[in-house]
Parts: structure tokens; C-alpha cells; sequence
């Protein structure tokens, strides 16, 4: 059987991106991918100049692409998607100018890099709990022990979700993460997820605007009181904080760690020093094998670029994790170097939707990567038979097995 070099979910493209995205970026850097009808781009400076102009390439990708879609779901799906949909076109993320710069100003305050910084001890905390559930074992998956419950954590504290509905939490952000999945059932799960968070989350909106607490859904709440947003958005974007910070923090920790320990010299710079280079560390893990691969626009108009005319209506996705390896921004750019400074990556993206969790996300990091550093210097792979989610969006290991 020939392989279709435009299947984005081939095996080979899922194992490794950087090899397949990567030829893209040095032989047709704005690349018609005529299997999935979208516009690639993979280098830095197409990149820069694509947020620059977000006046031509809209967020607003859910509520205005019309296609089916991709990958193919359940026929007797079609419902539940428009449901997604409806749901999904309300996300701060998915909005354009000006009810973007509204909305984004009215939760900014939360996201401030003092704000988020003041987080640092109680991250520290929750890293040291998990840790010390696992240290005695001599191993674990960095995935289900680690990666997975940290941001949960993190997440439903910035709600205010009392600890007895942790668990219950942590079973939506299960079922909120087939949002990024390819399989074809996939709607089920995550409208089932999205119905019960809406429930949840309803009853808390009404009192928080009543008492405002020190909490996200305060946040929120006091933004519909002021009528920026509607309660529908107020429920959307509660949720948003699970959709957005879960599985990209997750990844993070894993992606990290795999690359640490695939560059047994870095590793060790680490681990001489955790406390002094974990901060760069970082920086590195989310250049090298960033959590979020790619992300989408819509054409807002008629764009021409490297020759070539995309239309009105396009929908186009840029590749961070090609960006991150350009030559022409980054020296020796396949280097996994701890030492790299300045590193201008793309990971969390750029411009006017850049990600307002990115200082939380950096402080788990660094605390995550000094911790097993500093306590577990002899932690190895146990398998090197890795295995990724089917997803062009996010870069998701299933299980990252490690033993000490
Ligand atoms: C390593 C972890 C993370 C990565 C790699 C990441 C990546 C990104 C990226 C690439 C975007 C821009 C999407 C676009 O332009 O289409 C974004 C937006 C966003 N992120 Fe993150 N994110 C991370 C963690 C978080 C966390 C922890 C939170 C919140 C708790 C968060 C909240 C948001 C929000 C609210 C937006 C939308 C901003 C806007 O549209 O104005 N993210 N993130």
C-alpha cells in the first residue's frame, strides 16, 4: 500500500513531527495539504508575520468552519458536534477583535505573571506530595503518577473547588481530554464531560458574583456582572481552564522528561545544579518537543504569500514544532542544549492570543524538573518503545514509564 504523503496521521508523521514537518519547512513552507483541505505553515518568520496580522486569519475556527470534521467521527455524531461547537465558539480563544481585547482584559489581571508566580510555593507543594507517593516504588509512569494529576490540581485550587470534588474534577478533565483525540466516538465522552461541567460549575457562578472569593470563577463572574460576558460564557470559559491547561502542562512534564533523559549529558547538568538551570531547562523542554504542535486560523480574507493565494474561507495550521527547529531563528536547532539563551520559541504562541496560563505553566515546569532532579538523579527510561496520541494538535505520550 502507498503512503499518502499528505496523511497527517500516519504513523511516522505522529512518531516524529520534527523529520516530517520539518522537510516541509526547508521545500514548500506554505504547504496545500489536499487530504485534510488546509494550509501548512512551518516556518518562524511565516509564523510571526501570520499572528501579526490576525485581522487576516480569524480564532474564530470552530464557530466558522463549515467542513466536517477531521478526523471523520460517528455519522450519528453530527448532532453532538454542533453541540461542541456551539460550546466551543464561546472559548476566549476562539474570539477575534474587539470582543477578544474585552474579554481577555476582564481575566487579565488574573494571569499576570506576579499573580501566577505567587503560585510557586503551592506548586511546590503539590509536586513534593505526589513525590513522595512514588519514591519509595523505585518507579513510576511520569504520565499518571505526575504529569496528569499536577495541572488537575493547580487547576481546580484556581476555581476553588473544594478538595472533596477533586476527584470528581479529575474524571471531567478525563473526559474534556478527547477534545484533542482522533478517535471517531470521541464526542460522546466530551459532550458528556462539557454537559456535567456546565453543571457543575452553574450553581458556583451565582454565588461567586454575590461573594467573590479569591478564584477564577469570581474572575468571571464579576466580568458577567459587568456584561462582557454572557452566563453561557461565564460557564464556557470556567471551563476553559481545564480544557487549556491540563493536557499542555501534561505534556510539558512528559516531553520534558523524555528529553532530559534522552541527553544523559544534560541530564546531568541538571542534576549538579537543578536549582540554578532549572528555569533554562524548561525553556529547552518546551523549544525542543513543545506540548502543543500546532494550532489553527480561518482566512479572513484573501492572502497571497510565497506565491501562492490562500482564499477567503482557508483553513490554515501553524507548526510550532517546526518553528522551534527553523535554522534561521535557532542555531543548531535539532541541540537539545540547556544552555540556550536567548530561546525565542514559539510554544505558547505569539501575538494577541498568547497563552495567559504561560508563567503557571513555566512555574510547574521548573518545579517539576528541579524536584526529580534534585531527588531521583538516577532515574532512567524503562522502555524506549514510546507511543503518541493520533493528534496534530497536541503532542501527547500515553505513558512514560521511569524507575530510580
Ligand atoms: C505548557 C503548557 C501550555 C502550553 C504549551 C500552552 C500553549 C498555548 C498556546 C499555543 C496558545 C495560543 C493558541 C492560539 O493562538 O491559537 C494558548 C492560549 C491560551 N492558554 Fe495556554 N498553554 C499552556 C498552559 C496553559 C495554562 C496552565 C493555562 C491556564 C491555566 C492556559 C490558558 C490559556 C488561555 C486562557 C489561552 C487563550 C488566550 C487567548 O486566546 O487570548 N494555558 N496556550
Amino acid at each position: 500500500m502507498t503512503h499518502d504523503p499528505d496523511d497527517l496521521f500516519a504513523p511516522a508523521v505522529i512518531a516524529d513531527p520534527y523529520e516530517y514537518f520539518g522537510r516541509l519547512r526547508e521545500t514548500d513552507p506554505l504547504h496545500w495539504n489536499e487530504r485534510s483541505q488546509l494550509w501548512i505553515i512551518t516556518r518562524y518568520e511565516d509564523l510571526v508575520w501570520l499572528v501579526r496580522h490576525h485581522e487576516l486569519f480569524s480564532s474564530a475556527v470552530i464557530g466558522s468552519d463549515q467542513r466536517p470534521p477531521y478526523p471523520p467521527i460517528d455519522p450519528e455524531d453530527r448532532g453532538l458536534f454542533d453541540e461542541v461547537r456551539h460550546f466551543r465558539s464561546d472559548q476566549l480563544v476562539e474570539q477575534d477583535r474587539p470582543a477578544h481585547t474585552t474579554m481577555r482584559g476582564a481575566v487579565h489581571e488574573y494571569f499576570t505573571p506576579t499573580a501566577m508566580e505567587s503560585w510557586r510555593p503551592f506548586v511546590r507543594q503539590a509536586v513534593a506530595e505526589l513525590l513522595d507517593g512514588v519514591a519509595p516504588k523505585g518507579g513510576m509512569d511520569v504520565l499518571q503518577s505526575l504529569a496528569a494529576p499536577l495541572p488537575v490540581r493547580i487547576i481546580t485550587h484556581m476555581m476553588g473547588v473544594p478538595n472533596e470534588d477533586r476527584e470528581l474534577l479529575r474524571q471531567l478533565a478525563d473526559k474534556l481530554l478527547y477534545i484533542n483525540r482522533g478517535e471517531p466516538y470521541r464526542m460522546k465522552p466530551l459532550m458528556e464531560g462539557i454537559r456535567e461541567m456546565m453543571a457543575y460549575v452553574e450553581p458556583k457562578v451565582g454565588r461567586r458574583a454575590e461573594h467573590p472569593e479569591n478564584d477564577f470563577i469570581s474572575v468571571l463572574a464579576a466580568a458577567e456582572k459587568e456584561g462582557i460576558f454572557t452566563r453561557h460564557q461565564v460557564l464556557v470559559n470556567s471551563a476553559l481552564l481545564l480544557f487549556a491547561g491540563h493536557e499542555t502542562t501534561m505534556n510539558l512534564i512528559c516531553n520534558g522528561t523524555l528529553a532530559l533523559l534522552r541527553h544523559p549529558d544534560q541530564w546531568a547538568k541538571l542534576c549538579a545544579d537543578p536549582e540554578g538551570l532549572t528555569r533554562l531547562a524548561t525553556e529547552e523542554c518546551l523549544r525542543f518537543d513543545p506540548p502543543v504542535k500546532s494550532t489553527q486560523r480561518i482566512a479572513a480574507a484573501d492572502v497571497e504569500r510565497h506565491g501562492k493565494l490562500i482564499r477567503k474561507g482557508d483553513r490554515i495550521r501553524w507548526f510550532m514544532a517546526a518553528a522551534n527547529r527553523d535554522p534561521r531563528a535557532f542555531a543548531e536547532p535539532d541541540r537539545f542544549d540547556l544552555s540556550r539563551s536567548p530561546n525565542p520559541h514559539v510554544s505558547f504562541g505569539s501575538g494577541v492570543h498568547y497563552c495567559l496560563g504561560a508563567t503557571l505553566a513555566r512555574v510547574e515546569g521548573q518545579e517539576v524538573f528541579r524536584a526529580l532532579a534534585e531527588r531521583f538523579p538516577t532515574m532512567r527510561l524503562t522502555t524506549d518503545r514510546l507511543e503518541y496520541q493520533p493528534s496534530i494538535q497536541f503532542r501527547s505520550l500515553k505513558s512514560l514509564p521511569v524507575s530510580w
